[in-house]
């Protein structure tokens, strides 16, 4: 049995494919990079906008067309469980509590119904992929229901991994090579387990030997408080990286989203991460045409991307999500309004991106190296704060290179060794 996993959604989801990756190895099944070689197909799938679900639906018909077995994992396992099955989508439906069964199914041995509440997966052991740079999940669900997210629902409540486990794991890949941690979850600020806090875990996770750099996703901008950002400024291993998605600019559309933050909340948490730390790379997620948004609200939106300059922004038009509190408020606004938002957004972003990417330049670096680039024109290198550059030089992923940011090309910036001057 040959079987092949296919990631949609977002970095949590890319985190349970490696999850995934090792309940396969453990129960003898071969994992194959190419989905034309495998006899079953396990999809991690995403709910959060109708397009995930779309695209996904239609790589499961394709591969079961195939004659393949299918089992659609993940959000949308959960959410859409037994209509996919009847519609003759997927063989089995798996929500992202029970991937324990997947050896099993493909094994076809029983499987039993019973739904593994609250799962951490903190017993297994990460997949080494051979990477400088490994992701973490610390916690699992959100309890925050914005009113427009199916994610509390997909994932259910936030669950956090004990400090003991999530270290066995960051020993076990450092060992193998990775340098740089990643803390994941969808409100990593949430992470509460015995009497640690988000900010205990980082300090423990940037002192274990071998780790040389620690970032973390995704931040809900209520959560963030003023004194882990200082408590954070001492992490020397700390990545000076920030993602806060902002969703709307208008107090009264944050009041609708059930964000619990107002747009002054929010400058002020952006200017202690900008005070704390003055190369702070700074991304968002903006959501446009959420049900009664009128021109004034958005408008609202695009000065204050204007105002916070953002150095990079995920932009989403509103997708209407069954079960969901935004889905029964009046005024929907028309798709094609939502998408005429989206696509001033994007325009008025890219102008910023490529303004914030030239603000770069000039500056010397401790450039980590990750990976080559493509078309193996030099290699993909990260700065201290996580910005990526390509480094006009040969290095291995893992070294360290003292570089200059010399340029921008397209959309990269451009950075080459810094010359020792000989006295
Ligand atoms: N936990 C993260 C977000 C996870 S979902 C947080 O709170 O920030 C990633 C992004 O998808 C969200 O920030 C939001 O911008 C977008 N999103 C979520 N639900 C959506 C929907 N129904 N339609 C469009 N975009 C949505
Ligand atoms: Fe969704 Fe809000 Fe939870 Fe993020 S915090 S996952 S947007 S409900
Ligand atoms: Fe999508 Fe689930 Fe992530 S709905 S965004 S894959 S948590």
């Amino acid at each position: 049995m040959d079987c092949y996993i296919k990631v949609y959604g977002c970095q949590m989801n890319a985190a349970d494919a490696h999850l995934v990756s090792r309940l396969l190895a453990d129960g003898g099944i071969e994992e194959v990079e190419d989905s034309q070689h495998a006899d079953a197909v396990v999809l991690l799938t995403c709910s959060v906008r109708r397009h995930a679900e779309d695209r996904a639906q239609g790589f499961a018909r394709t591969m079961r067309g195939e004659g393949k077995k299918v089992i659609v994992a993940g959000c949308m396992g959960r959410l859409r469980g037994e209509e996919l099955v009847k519609e003759g989508i997927a063989d089995y439906v798996l929500g992202p509590d029970e991937y324990r069964k997947i050896p099993r199914i493909l094994k076809d041995s029983e499987v039993s119904d019973t739904v593994e509440e609250l799962e951490t997966y903190s017993d297994l052991l990460p997949v080494d992929s051979g990477g400088v740079s490994a992701s973490f999940a610390i916690m699992r669900g959100c309890n925050n229901y914005c009113t427009y997210c199916v994610v509390p629902f997909a994932r259910g409540p936030e669950r956090s991994v004990p400090y003991e486990a999530l270290e066995r794991q960051v020993k076990y890949l450092v060992d193998k090579g990775v340098k740089e941690v990643f803390l994941l979850g969808q409100n990593v600020l949430a992470y509460a387990h015995d009497d640690l806090r988000f900010a205990d875990i980082v300090e423990k996770v940037s002192r274990i030997e071998g780790v040389e750099r620690t970032g973390f996703l995704t931040s809900h901008p209520r959560d963030l408080d003023y004194e882990p950002v200082q408590r954070m400024a001492d992490i020397p291993e700390l990545l000076h990286f920030f993602h806060l998605p902002l969703q709307s600019a208008s107090d009264k559309i944050l009041g609708m989203m059930n964000r619990r933050y107002t747009i002054s909340d929010y400058s002020e948490r952006i200017n202690w991460v900008r005070q704390t730390f003055p190369d702070a790379y700074l991304t968002t997620d903006i959501l446009v045409g959420f049900p009664g948004e009128t021109a004034e609200d958005f408008r609202m939106t695009l000065d204050a991307l204007k105002r916070f300059d953002f150095d990079f922004a995920y932009m989403f038009a509103y997708s209407e999500r069954p079960g969901t509190k935004a889905v029964r408020m009046a005024s929907q606004e028309p798709k094609e309004e939502r998408l005429r938002r989206l696509s001033e957004v994007i325009e008025v972003q890219t102008r910023i991106t490529r303004r914030r990417a030239e603000t770069w330049v000039g500056r010397n670096e401790d450039l980590f190296v990750t990976a080559p680039a493509p078309r193996r024109r030099g290699m993909l290198a990260e700065m201290k704060n996580h910005r990526s550059v390509i480094l006009n030089h040969t290095a291995r992923p893992g070294d360290f290179v003292q570089a200059r940011l010399v340029g921008v090309k397209g959309w990269s910036v451009i950075a080459e060794p810094a010359v020792k001057e000989v006295v």
